[in-house]
């Protein structure tokens, strides 16, 4: 397949929307508001641009990813981190490989965009191959509920997140 991954534009907006919405419809666990969560976090302070990539396959697109900008808290510090949320393939074109190629291509931007980790809440058996673990062993908890399993970080450099403690604050759009 000749997917081409790149940054979305304005002009994918609506497309992404609908995408992700067909993406999560038959998901058990989905709130099915998925793709009204794109565009609220499009719109945001915590939006990255360079973050909202597209895989395009003879111009249609076929999946995306949004990492969008967050922070650990605790009492005195704060730490930027990104939440990688959501990540949509078109039912039709799942299991080929489409994820792992955004979900790279993502964490290797991020890497070179400087930032130190990645947070995702997500399947168990899908984000530990690219080496996210449970968020819990860097003792970061969530402000929402959410089971330990499914709570889950990664270090884009070496100890990124050494001497990080405290809650991922998720801002209102994540509700
Ligand atoms: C999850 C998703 C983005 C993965 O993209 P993809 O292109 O299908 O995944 P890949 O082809 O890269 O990887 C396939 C692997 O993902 C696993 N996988 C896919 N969906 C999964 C799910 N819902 N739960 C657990 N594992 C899943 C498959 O078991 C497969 O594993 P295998 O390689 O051992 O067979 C895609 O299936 C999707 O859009 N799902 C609906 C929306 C969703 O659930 N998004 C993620 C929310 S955390």
């Amino acid at each position: 397949m000749g997917i081409i991954l790149s940054t979305e534009k304005p002009e994918d907006y609506e497309e992404v929307i609908n995408l992700t919405d067909l993406a999560f419809k038959d998901m058990p666990f989905s709130n099915h508001k998925e793709g009204e969560l794109v565009h609220k976090l499009r719109k945001g302070p915590n939006f990255v641009e360079e973050l909202s990539i597209v895989a395009k396959l003879d111009g249609k697109i076929i999946g995306h990813i949004l990492f969008t900008k967050l922070y650990i808290k605790d009492v005195e510090k704060s730490y930027e981190t990104l939440e990688l949320a959501p990540v949509s393939v078109l039912p039709e074109y799942q299991r080929k490989g489409i994820g792992s190629m955004l979900i790279n291509e993502g964490l290797k931007r991020a890497k070179e965009m400087g930032f130190k980790s990645v947070m995702v809440v997500g399947h168990p058996d899908y984000y530990p191959r690219f080496g996210f673990q449970k968020a819990e062993k860097y003792n970061i908890k969530s402000s929402i509920e959410v089971p330990a399993d499914v709570f889950m970080a990664i270090e884009l450099i070496e100890n990124g997140l050494k001497d990080v403690a405290g809650t991922l604050i998720y801002p209102e759009e994540f509700a």
